[in-house]
């Protein structure tokens, strides 16, 4: 005997370190909440149907609710001799009320059951996940919203490439994370699925009513082949995936945080509660929680990738191997929702150096496009007008001084087309507010993006 509750084939047990290996109770326990949910569910339904008696049902329930509230109080002790959740509550069901706490598992196999667990788990998450987002892109518009005719350069390959509204930079990463909110919602209808009741893999031969357990549960609809049920994972995938793409997306906004709050940059500065002291160079505050988000995204692709390589060879229906789709899930989830919270909050308390950003954008030659697009508009082609201030831009570059500093008589030398009112056209301020294509850094324009935003948060 093997003392186990699924040991009445077996003759031996397992050595101690065999069932170290194979139990899951470890990281599943973070399932309680769901696996007492998806039980009560599940003997409600078992009543409903006649296949248990009311007092049966009755006296199930009432030891799962007591369950309910030893976790509530976080007093249930859990043991790797009986290896994951679902065995370890069931035993104590039975020790609780009798052998009639056997009589839960009627119609139900672990395999329906976890993947019911993990179904409702990240349901409830998401919803965490996706209003987490939300507070993020509040704090995103409200920053946007005090720098809106705040100058910045704005770059390409890093280099100074043309003056944009800083709220315009701020507000890229607001569109990233509605795509991310998207497909998280979008993921939610995949995930609002009952596999409860396809059992260990081909249903029951007891009368159950699939579609009243999952109306318990609060699940949209049910699967509709139980081999699927039970051994479908691809509604993680999604998360891990959506939530890698996630960290993309903050991590990218993690290396501008750590190049602007720079001495060579010095376009924002981080709230104290945000940064780190060195403990050997006093004079140092560095970006700690910016770089931490950036290195996290690592774990959270790795997820992805290992639980794709997981699932990659695995004949239906359930198999051993899924068990490793939780800890990388769990992971994921922590990671994320740490990092969108310190986001939010470095991001709202962050102040924006208007001053540095409006000297750097009228000590560059961003407003070099401005110069060929005013030499094309007064009939020149564009090509030559490139090329033209380029040749003013070398001027400048050995003289030490930038475009605005040229005297009226330098520029025409260069081009006879060029008058007085070239200084109205170089002026950063004008190079934003000319650019009023729709989505362009136009301060108007801006303004309409962030209204338009905000029908979204
Ligand atoms: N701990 C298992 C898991 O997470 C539960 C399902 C076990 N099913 C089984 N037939 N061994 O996947």
């Amino acid at each position: 005997m093997s003392g186990k509750l699924w040991g009445g084939r077996f003759q031996n047990s397992a050595e101690q370190w065999v069932d170290e290996f194979g139990a899951s109770i470890g990281f599943d326990q973070q399932l309680v909440t769901e696996d007492l949910e998806g039980s009560i569910a599940h003997v409600t339904m078992l009543g409903a149907c006649g296949i248990l008696s009311q007092d049966e049902v009755n006296t199930i329930k009432d030891g799962l609710h007591q369950l309910q509230q030893k976790a509530t109080e976080g007093s249930l002790e859990f043991s790797i001799a009986n290896e994951d959740i679902h065995l370890n509550l069931e035993k104590m069901l039975i020790d609780l009320v009798g052998p009639v706490g056997g009589k839960l598992h009627t119609g139900r196999s672990r395999n329906d059951q976890v993947a019911t667990d993990m179904h409702l788990f990240l349901k409830k998450r998401l919803q965490e996940v996706i209003s987490l987002i939300e507070a993020f892109q509040k704090a995103i518009v409200t920053q946007a919203e005090d720098n809106i005719d705040t100058l910045a350069p704005g770059y390409t390959h890093l280099q100074r490439a043309q003056p944009i509204s800083f709220a315009h930079h701020l507000m890229t990463y607001f569109w990233m994370l509605e795509r991310d909110k998207q497909r998280f919602q979008d993921s939610l209808k995949r995930t609002d699925i009952s596999p409860l009741g396809a059992g260990a893999l081909a249903g029951t031969t007891f009368p159950i009513d699939r579609e009243m357990s999952a109306e318990l549960l609060g699940f949209s609809a049910v699967y509709q082949n139980s081999m699927d049920a039970v051994s479908d994972r691809d509604f993680i995938v999604e998360f891990l995936s959506n939530g890698s793409l996630l960290m993309a997306h903050l991590s990218r906004f993690a290396e501008e945080i750590i190049l602007w709050s720079s001495e060579e940059f010095k376009f924002i500065e981080l709230d104290d509660a945000f940064s780190t002291g060195s403990s050997i160079m006093p004079q140092k505050k560095n970006p700690d929680m910016a770089e931490l988000i950036r290195g996290k995204a690592g774990r959270v692709y790795g997820n992805l990738m290992g639980l794709l390589t997981v699932l990659k060879g695995i004949p239906l229906a359930y198999n051993k191997d899924m068990q490793e789709d939780k800890e990388g899930m769990f992971d994921t989830l922590h990671t994320i929702v740490g990092s969108l919270k310190i986001f939010e909050g470095m991001v709202r308390t962050m102040t924006v150096a208007k001053e540095t950003l409006h000297k750097a954008v009228h000590q560059d030659f961003s407003n070099a496009t401005e110069l060929a697009d005013y030499l094309a508009t007064k009939g020149m082609p564009f090509r030559e007008a490139h090329e033209v201030t380029g040749k003013l831009v070398f001027l400048c570059i050995q003289r030490g001084i930038y475009l605005l500093d040229l005297s009226i008589e330098d520029l025409q030398e260069a081009s006879s087309l060029i008058e007085s009112d070239v200084y109205d056209v170089l002026a950063p301020e004008a190079a934003v507010q000319r650019r009023h294509s729709l989505g362009g850094t136009g301060f108007e324009q801006v303004k309409i993006q962030i209204a338009k935003a905000k029908e979204c948060i």
